[in-house]
């Protein structure tokens, strides 16, 4: 089915979070192991315009429709950003444009060449487009499981309404990028091809480029190891099989794998009450922003 632009132009929104009892976290606090994913997923999601800064130098700027999807969700996204920022305050941590502004002065000097690197290899092929809608739809499918992983592992009903809302956008992100992804992939044998080649050489998990080798292991097992983890993983990686060209790949159970360790962040939940993401459960979540779906941050 083919994405309804129309419909997300009129639904794209602000997060909202001002009706969340956020003081609850002074009494309730997260655990340790759930801050620390959070400033992850902070820091990854704050970046998202300097994702966007590497994509609009490629042939993708030509499109309307895709660049009107990026308006609107690089506007999304800084506001996910900014709802987790809101929980890591709460919490007495610093967030927003301070914590934004040190992981950019933090970056490495390889990330100045992105745009470039971007700009030469859409000026190669006429199918780099193909290859950002895919490994858009698999950074998009990887953040909603890790997200629904998230709330489920530290078991606060705040921060799980907050994640649900954030979750219900980055479904309709998942739309956009899988519905672009598979109508390009089906066109083109040689898309098929370079996807598939660029997926496996070169995809690791959402903010691998950004943030501290140690910090993307961490959260890569607190989210993904583990039974339950696994199960979220390898239903993640279905999905992804369902792209054309691209079954049998298996990047987020072999990313896991990479990190495999048996610590306390094995992805074991936490605390006798604390509920676990099964596959079926983060199913339901992926399938939770159907098209049609009104946001549910109105
Ligand atoms: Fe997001
Ligand atoms: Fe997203």
């Amino acid at each position: 089915m083919r994405f309804d632009l129309a419909t997300y132009r009129r639904h794209s929104a602000k997060l909202v979070t001002d009706d969340l009892d956020l003081a609850s976290f002074e009494s309730r606090p997260l655990d340790a192991d759930a801050l620390r994913c959070l400033r992850y997923m902070h820091d990854v999601e704050s970046h998202t315009i300097c994702y966007l800064r590497d994509l609009l130098v490629t042939r993708a700027h030509r499109d309307p429709e895709v660049t009107t999807f990026l308006t609107l969700w690089s506007y999304e996204e800084l506001w996910h950003g900014e709802a987790i920022a809101a929980v890591l305050a709460a919490h007495g941590e610093a967030a927003g444009p301070t914590r934004v502004a040190a992981t950019r002065r933090s970056l490495p000097r390889r990330d100045a060449l992105r745009p470039v690197a971007s700009q030469l290899a859409s000026a190669a092929s006429s199918h780099v487009t193909a290859v950002h809608m895919a490994w858009g739809a698999v950074n998009e499918w990887t953040t909603q499981a890790g997200y629904a992983r998230l709330a489920a592992r530290a078991g606060h009903p705040v921060l799980t309404e907050l994640l649900r809302r954030v979750m219900r956008q980055e479904g309709r992100h998942v739309d956009f990028y899988a519905s672009q992804a598979n109508e390009r992939l089906a066109d083109s044998r040689a898309a098929r091809r370079l996807a598939r080649f660029t997926l496996r050489r070169l995809w690791a998990p959402v903010g691998s480029g950004v943030m501290p080798a140690a910090e993307v292991a961490f959260v890569s097992r607190y989210l993904f190891a583990g039974p339950e983890g696994a199960a979220v993983a390898a239903r993640v990686d279905r999905r992804i099989d369902r792209l054309p060209g691209l079954v049998g790949l298996d990047l987020l159970t072999s990313a896991v794998a990479s990190h495999a360790g048996h610590g306390p962040d094995d992805g074991r939940p936490r605390g006798a009450g604390a509920p676990v993401a099964t596959a079926a459960s983060v199913d339901a979540a992926l399938s939770a922003s159907p098209r049609a779906a009104r946001p549910s941050a109105a």
